[in-house]
């Protein structure tokens, strides 16, 4: 069998689906040859470098990670990463999506932006990206949030091998009181994992459901590669034989858009917090995620997200990794090889199992 090329350049990444499960795991590749580059210590390889690539940084909304990720990245590929706090532009004043995506799309190289409003933010980026000559990523919008879950892959793979099939991820709810977080962070896990072959549990309390075609394609992706979907309201059910388990809190957004009132429902929920009982639950060697920042003492006890079986650091570097492997396919000249073994051993999965949906 011929080697493929996978060619990402100039394509926008907005969904997690906007690449295929062929074209995830040539990112996925990719991160991994770089993070070995970036620890030794040695800078990279020419054909990665982005040198006087530029690009723009607009963020609607508050960020650690994602904001120090993509700046250190640009930087370690020899570009640079222009921070743009959208409060100190002219978007309030008039500025259209469309005049940031033409006028943006003439200054840099790519525009990279988080805008999480509910019912607000995916539509803007993708507004940005119909009239943006030039790649557009979204760093969190009110339905994905898709790097964070490339970091997650490749964490997963770090821990549990590169085929994740079978392999089982409680995704679930869990209590915080700082704010109504958005809800996709699940949305994008359930939809991405499931098409790795992944038995993916859902574990909400009822008032805090996910979007309905979400559901849907997450049905579809397990259906698909012959993993599982499944949806539960008993945080220790998910938990069960879980060989990772990613509690988080999201808001009660499809319920209420009351922050008021979503905080209200979320105070009878206060025993979803994933402690050393729950911990129990999961496989011996099961791994805690969380995409951060977390309420600790409420979605998770400082004994677990400290603990061994912990993997938030990891998760969180690989943000770095990933995002440097999307920007180098993106917005520079590479094109990734996939080896015509790793194409033959995707090829041979096993049968498609029943997908099932409990209420
Ligand atoms: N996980 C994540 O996206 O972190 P930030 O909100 O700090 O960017």
């Amino acid at each position: 069998m011929a080697p493929r090329k996978i060619d990402l350049r100039g394509r926008d990444f907005i969904s997690d689906l906007d690449f295929s499960v062929e074209e995830v795991e040539a990112v996925l590749d990719l991160a991994a040859r770089l993070k070995k580059e970036y620890r030794s210590g040695k800078p990279h390889s020419k054909e990665f470098m982005l040198r006087d690539k530029t690009l723009a940084l607009l963020f609607f909304f508050t960020s650690t990670r994602t904001r120090g990720s993509f700046e250190a990245g640009m930087a370690q590929l020899g570009g640079h990463a222009a921070f743009i706090d959208s409060d100190t532009t002219q978007i309030a004043h008039g500025d259209t999506a469309k005049e940031i995506g033409q006028i943006f799309g003439r200054y840099f190289n790519g525009i990279a932006i988080r805008q999480c409003d509910w019912g607000v933010g995916n539509r803007y980026i993708n507004e940005v990206a119909q009239h943006s000559p030039v790649p557009v990523l979204n760093m969190q919008c009110d339905v994905y949030h898709p790097f964070q879950i490339l970091a997650d892959l490749m964490t997963l793979r770090e821990h549990k091998g590169k085929d994740l099939r079978g392999k089982k991820i409680a995704v679930s709810w869990a209590y915080a009181a700082s704010y109504q977080k958005p809800i996709s962070v699940p949305q994008s896990l359930i939809i991405q994992l499931t098409r790795f072959g992944m038995d993916v549990v859902l574990a909400h309390p009822p008032e805090y459901k996910l979007m309905p075609e979400i559901l849907q394609l997450a049905e579809e992706n397990a259906k698909a590669s012959g993993g599982s979907f499944t949806i539960t309201h008993d945080m220790d059910e998910a938990f069960k034989d879980a060989d990772a388990v990613y509690p988080k809190s999201w808001g009660a957004l499809l319920t209420t858009t009351d922050p008021n009132e979503s905080a209200e429902i979320g105070k009878r929920y206060k025993d979803w917090i994933c402690d050393e009982r729950r911990m129990r639950l999961a496989k011996p060697d099961a791994i805690y995620m969380h995409c951060l920042p977390a309420d600790r003492g409420l979605e998770v006890t400082d004994a677990v997200i400290d603990g061994p079986q912990s993997v938030v650091y990891e998760q969180a570097e690989n943000r770095l990794h990933v995002q440097k492997a999307v920007m180098v396919m993106t917005l520079g000249s590479y094109v990734h090889v996939l080896s015509s073994s790793k194409r033959a051993k995707r090829k041979a999965k096993p049968p498609a199992r029943k997908t099932t949906r409990a209420r």
